[in-house]
């Protein structure tokens, strides 16, 4: 492995300065107005991908364009297999909105290094963890230096809006994909001394739900009293679903859970985590979760539900003085293995109708899910996963049960038929989705040096395939 990490050494600075041209293009997916951005970055990443040596090639869908990118002669059906393992491995380049931009100490789209960090929106979720994959292979075929399996990279533009067009982009192409299982850098570690193999997320559901109540919007001192307010309702009907153990009160809600193992709390428990320190990075006071559980366990191996948005009424400066005519909520639930996300979106829905008073109409508008998702940590894959780890960092690697979801995580699993591992690179305190994300260079290197060690020892844990040619 010298050469590539000769190579590596060599190319490193200029990389972190590439991965900083990545993340000045503000591929925010949410937003429309975002459009031409999330396009160009398309069109950036495909041609990096062409430089690093890969066959890439952009395929438009309903949505974001999808860039698939292989090493050269890697198969594009299951008859032109090689006799050699073939991985997948996947990231996205759009990014969550950067909102609100004044809580930012450098602005999300212009980067800057600081305290041996990139400071950018996307750049450790996830242009930067995937960019470190992108390099270590670069490594590999630019040193000429053989590599033990066949690689194609998917590399997506919608995840943070649920990766609605990926899935039925897959299903139409599944045949283009021989592939026996997908590596995924898009999740984190405890610290670069605690590298990990995620061995499960969480599944997703989300429901937006509108009350109205008056036709209008009505002076509160006239008829306030006499009418539901529909923001009053809301938050009432809405405080309900959770009770003050941090319990989700819908039936059934908890019927198909799988509870952790006491190995698995064991697991769990070895990632270094201070409450103190926890709370402090948060600025609260005192931590709330389910009663029976620890914070980790809560946030990464139990279900919740949570309001992401809620709007009613006036927002202007001032005070406006109403009976506001609508009251709205976005809301996800965060769901386990067993959970399925269509059941419990039922549950969700029934038991809201059940508890709506007649003063107001309720609208509810489901929208994107994800199921949960568990791979063995025992394969012999998954061992290799973390001996690469170990590799790259010298130190013992852990098993990790992490609390985000990434949907197509699932449908690599029911479309192609193989396990994801999930190797995250990130820093708890990256500040994912919030303001000031950044990615620090160490694990960037971490990143590049896992690369480089993985596919050799990835490889050794699969059979050699037979070649279709003396099949
Ligand atoms: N990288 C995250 C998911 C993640 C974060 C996994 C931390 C493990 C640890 C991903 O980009 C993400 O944010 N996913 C969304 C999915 C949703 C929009 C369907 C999420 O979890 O909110
Ligand atoms: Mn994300």
């Amino acid at each position: 492995m010298e050469a590539p990490l000769k190579y590596l050494a060599d190319h490193q600075e200029q990389w972190v300065q590439d991965l900083i041209e990545y993340v000045r293009i503000p591929s925010v997916s949410a937003q429309p107005q975002h459009r031409p951005d999330l396009l160009a970055c398309a069109d950036w990443i495909l041609s990096r991908c062409q430089q690093a040596g890969l066959e890439a090639e952009l395929h438009s869908t309903a949505g974001a364009p999808v860039i698939v990118a292989r090493t050269p002669g890697a198969p594009k059906s299951k008859a032109d297999r090689t006799g050699r393992p073939h991985f997948l491995v996947y990231g996205h380049y759009d990014v969550q909105p950067a909102e609100p931009f004044d809580l930012w100490k450098s602005p999300p789209f212009e980067p800057t290094i600081e305290n041996g960090a990139i400071y950018a929106r996307g750049v450790s979720d996830n242009k930067g963890q995937h960019w470190a994959h992108l390099k270590a292979v670069e490594a590999y075929l630019k040193t000429g230096t053989p590599l033990p399996c066949d690689i194609t990279f998917v590399i997506e533009g919608e995840e943070e809006v649920g990766s609605q067009n990926l899935g039925p982009f897959l299903e139409q192409h599944k045949d283009d994909f021989p592939v026996d299982g997908v590596v995924v850098s898009d999740s984190g570690i405890p610290s670069l001394d605690h590298p990990a193999l995620t061995y499960a997320l969480r599944g997703i559901a989300a429901l937006e739900i509108t009350l109205t109540g008056p036709n209008r919007d009505l002076h509160s001192g006239i008829y306030g009293g006499s009418v539901e307010n529909p923001a009053m309702a809301l938050c009432s009907m809405l405080a309900s679903l959770r009770d003050s153990n941090g319990h989700i009160t819908i039936p059934g809600f908890y019927d198909d859970l799988v509870e952790l193992t006491e190995s698995e709390r064991a697991e769990l428990a070895k990632q270094p985590f201070d409450q103190q320190d926890y709370r402090k990075f948060m600025g609260v006071q005192e931590l709330f979760g389910e009663s029976g559980y620890t914070p980790i366990e809560q946030k990464s191996a139990r279900p919740t539900l949570e309001i992401n948005g809620l709007t009613s009424g006036y927002q202007g400066v001032g005070s406006k003085t109403i009976v506001p005519s609508k009251a709205s909520a976005k809301l996800t639930m965060r769901l386990v293995p067993n959970q399925d996300p269509r059941r419990i979106t039922r549950l969700v829905i029934d038991h809201l109708k059940s508890i709506c008073p007649k003063s107001v109409t309720m609208e509810l508008e489901t929208g994107h899910c994800g199921a949960p998702y568990l791979v063995a940590p025992t394969s012999a894959a998954a061992k290799a996963t973390i001996e690469a780890m170990r590799e790259a960092t010298g130190k013992d690697p852990i098993l990790l049960r992490e609390g985000g979801s990434i949907p197509i995580v699932t449908e690599f699993q029911k479309i192609l038929g193989v396990d994801t591992w999930l190797l995250g690179m990130a820093l708890p305190d990256d500040n994912a989705h919030s303001p000031n994300e950044k990615f620090s260079l160490d694990c960037f290197e971490y990143g590049l040096k896992l690369g480089i060690a993985l596919w050799p020892k990835l490889s050794a844990a699969f059979p050699q395939t037979t070649p279709a040619a003396s099949a």
